[in-house]
């Protein structure tokens, strides 16, 4: 039975949400306080990149909270420089700050490129970089241009996968161009490997920074640790949030010895770094970055990019695109809402980034019989809609 001393009206109503209460998860599963349980597909947008509370984490926070929980960042703390020494080990970065949320690892990228050089940074039509007021001025978000005005200076927008659209709007005052390499808010659009090797190109000829907003697309999500080694090149800047802690609230802007240019009073915060947050990113490092893990995820995200694909023929949809484990499907009409809506009564819980089409964002460890469950209540649900524009 549901909890009858659930309250929603504490809360701010900041989106709309079915009235349903989640108490546990596991794996690819949760389960609601009546006790149904949910195949998500969703993984809190892309976060829980081992599933739900996975015994690695469980145990590395349980280990860490019995130990040290904060001792103040004005401070050094074990798990912080491990963290760091590992994610330097793993990337072409040198250096490391670490955040409480992606939008916030994105500011740090945007201070740190002002302090680097000039104002102007490019971004790009469709990104998503945060909620902050910088990083909705950096966001190419058509629903944010009239919102909570006046928006931040320094942010032009290009087009994804023009480059002549970037080289137009580079001029004295420019110091970075910045974007996803997937825009997964947009509908899951990839800039292609040669669009991000020519801009590397163009940045570097024109001295500019070019900076990778990875928040989405990095810790294994593409099937590789980080989505710029796809491209084969080095950024100057990248950040990353969701996956990095698995579930709990860390992110990290990195930089190349070159970027790195902050100094004492620019940048930090109060739990910025704290031993318990990055306790959780380590374990789950541990694991994403083992080769083996990442090959089950490339598996794994091939397997659900034909089952989406024959799911598309089956019923007269739009391609499937994405990379790894960051795919969409398009729909060809907007009937997104409805069938996430008609998914989660079925138990399935399903995104729609924008109203034509489906994102699909599991566990990196899911499992073939997941994305086959997963793929038969899509299925069904799509048989449904069908017939009913049949009558219609
Ligand atoms: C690419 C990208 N950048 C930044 C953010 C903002 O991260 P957060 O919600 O943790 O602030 C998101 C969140 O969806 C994102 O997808």
């Amino acid at each position: 039975m549901p909890d009858a001393t659930h309250s929603f009206d504490a809360l701010m109503d900041i989106t709309a949400r079915p009235k349903t209460v989640f108490v546990r998860g596991e794996g690819s599963w949760l389960w609601d306080d009546t006790g149904k349980r949910y195949l998500d597909f969703i993984q809190g947008w892309a976060v829980n990149c081992l599933g739900h509370s996975p015994a690695v984490l469980a145990d590395a926070l349980a280990a860490q909270a019995k130990l040290l929980i904060t001792p103040s960042p004005a401070y050094y703390n074990d798990a912080s420089l491990k963290l760091a020494h590992a994610l330097v080990k793993q990337s072409c970065f040198d250096q490391v700050f670490f955040a409480n949320s992606g939008a916030e690892a994105n500011e740090g990228a945007i201070k740190l490129a002002r302090k680097y050089g000039a104002l102007h940074i490019i971004t790009f039509e469709g990104g998503f970089h945060g909620r902050t007021l910088a990083t909705m001025s950096a966001s190419g978000k058509k629903a944010f241009e009239p919102l909570f005005e006046p928006k931040v200076p320094g942010f032009r927008k290009a087009r994804l996968n023009d480059l002549a659209s970037v080289e137009v709007l580079i001029n004295k005052n420019t110091v970075a161009v910045m974007l996803e390499p997937i825009q997964g808010e947009a509908g899951v659009w990839p800039a292609s490997d040669q669009f991000l090797r020519d801009l590397r190109a163009l940045t570097e000829a024109h001295g500019l920074l070019l900076i990778f907003d990875e928040i989405q697309t990095g810790m294994g999500r593409t099937g590789k640790l980080f989505h710029y080694e796809h491209a084969e090149i080095v950024p100057d800047v990248m950040t990353l949030g969701k996956g990095i802690g698995g579930g709990v609230p860390l992110a990290a802007l990195l930089a190349t010895e070159k970027a790195a240019c902050f100094e004492h009073g620019d940048q930090g915060g109060t739990f910025n770094g704290n031993p318990l947050m990055c306790a959780a990113g380590l374990a789950v490092l541990g694991e994403v970055g083992k080769p083996e893990f990442l090959k089950s995820t490339v598996d794994a995200g091939l397997f659900l990019e034909s089952e989406l694909q024959k799911l598309s023929a089956r019923h007269g949809l739009g391609e499937v695109r994405g990379r790894g484990l960051l795919l969409a499907l398009d729909l060809k009409l907007p009937i997104g809402a409805a069938i996430v809506a008609q998914a989660f009564e079925a138990g399935l819980l399903l995104n729609s980034p924008q109203p034509d089409a489906l994102r699909f964002m599991p566990a990196l460890n899911v499992t073939r019989e997941e994305i086959s469950a997963m793929i038969d209540g899509l299925d069904a649900i799509l048989i449904k809609a069908g017939a009913a524009r049949q009558v219609a």
